[in-house]
């Protein structure tokens, strides 16, 4: 079996910060190695350019999935070729291998058929479990597909599962929460979740942005103006839209700097808003109140920075105690609330950054559009 999954992990001097993403994909390891499936993994690392490059080498990835499920995890160290195919016709029934980074040849990024025809090579059937790859149209998330048999893991499908009723079958009442920092990375997903949702809370900086569009001052913040006619249309035509009541300024994100909490229409204008507050926090979790269902993407200040991660801490901290089911996505996001242990709270955190993004949009992500499952997912 090829099992596509997503262990690109963040790193932080070549150690492995957040084993998440690995964490994950165990249902679907497990569950194939109990079958005495033989199981070749293969992820990307990073974006090491199509060559190699020893910061992204997938080696100890291996060893930290060893170590999860207490099984040897052999590491190979390139992912085609004839060493590769060697050393996969010596494994053994529930034997793992995983391969070195695909991305370290230039045809995974271009899709190179014959790339994908010699990764495909090594396998029979083709488990694609790299939801947060699936917007990628890569040798091993889509040429693959053309060569064998391709169906949806464990992962795969409990993602497609939860963020698919949000697109087709959304429960009510529905709230969406954005935050983040620009309009234009997300306006897609405003836009998308506009069409679903009985109300849709902004915060973070793109906030600014909306607020600068009524007309108030937001002294330094980040404020994108090309974009203040986008939120004036969407502001004109979207009752739904709830923005912050208060903002935390200061002079910059930098700890330990002073700080004030003021009224929206009372940013000082040598100042930069750089959290909500906590009228802001409240005025969002009566909004939640009674919902359904919440789906969060962005979080709502500088989370970086304390004490600019209050209003996201805050808002998490609210939404944990509630019985609306809560859905998680966006990279920052998501670590914005496991450093605070509150992620673990929610009721479905996705794997997903710019793949989350664009499901929500209602993009068809071409990682999904070759599964033979995806209807049954
Ligand atoms: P996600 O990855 O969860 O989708 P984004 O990538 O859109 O989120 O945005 C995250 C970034 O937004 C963080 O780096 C955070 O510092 C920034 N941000 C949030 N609020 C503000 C703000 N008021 N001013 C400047 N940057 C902000
Ligand atoms: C991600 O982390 O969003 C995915 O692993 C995709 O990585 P990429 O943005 O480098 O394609
Ligand atoms: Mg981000």
């Amino acid at each position: 079996m090829l099992v596509r999954v997503d262990f690109n992990v963040p790193l932080e001097n070549r150690r492995i910060v957040d084993d998440t993403r690995i964490r994950e994909a165990i249902p679907t390891i497990q569950n194939l190695v109990e079958r005495r499936a033989r199981l070749i993994l293969i992820t990307h690392l990073g974006r090491p350019d199509g060559q190699v490059d020893d910061a992204y080498r997938t080696a100890p990835l291996a060893s930290r999935l060893g170590e999860l499920i207490a099984r040897p995890v052999r590491h190979v160290d390139d992912c085609v070729g004839p060493s590769v195919e060697n050393a996969v016709k010596t494994m053994r029934d529930g034997e793992i291998v995983m391969l070195e980074n695909v991305r370290f040849h230039p045809g995974e990024t271009k899709n190179d058929p014959d790339f994908a025809r010699q990764l495909a090579a090594l396998g029979e059937i083709y488990v694609n479990d790299a939801f947060g790859t699936a917007h990628r149209a890569h040798a091993s998330t889509v040429g693959v597909a053309q060569y064998l048999p391709a169906v949806a893991g464990l992962l795969m499908e409990r993602e497609i599962k939860t963020l698919g009723r949000i697109m087709t079958d959304p429960p009510h009442p529905l709230v969406a929460i954005i935050g983040g920092s620009k309009i234009s990375t997300k306006i897609g997903v405003i836009r998308s979740l506009l069409k679903r949702v009985d109300r849709l809370c902004i915060g973070g900086a793109m906030a600014c942005t909306f607020l600068k569009a009524k007309g108030l001052s937001m002294g330094r913040s980040l404020v994108e103006d090309d974009q203040l006619e986008v939120a004036r249309s969407l502001l004109a035509s979207a009752g739904t839209l709830v923005l912050p009541l208060d903002a935390v300024v200061a002079a910059d994100a930098r700890p330990g700097v002073p700080v004030d909490t003021v009224a929206v229409d009372a940013v000082p204008p040598e100042m930069k808003v750089l959290d909500v507050g906590p009228m802001t926090v409240e005025r969002f979790l009566q909004t939640c109140d009674g919902a359904a269902a919440v789906v969060w993407n962005g979080p709502l200040g500088v989370y970086e920075v304390p004490p600019f991660d209050h209003g996201t801490d805050a808002l998490a901290q609210g939404l944990a105690g509630s019985d609306a089911q809560t859905i998680i996505g966006g990279g920052d996001l998501v670590a914005a609330l496991q450093k605070q242990h509150l992620a673990e709270r929610m009721s479905f955190v996705s794997t997903g950054g710019g793949a989350t993004l664009e499901f929500l949009e209602g993009k068809v992500l071409p990682g999904i559009a070759v599964l033979r499952d995806k209807a049954h997912a």
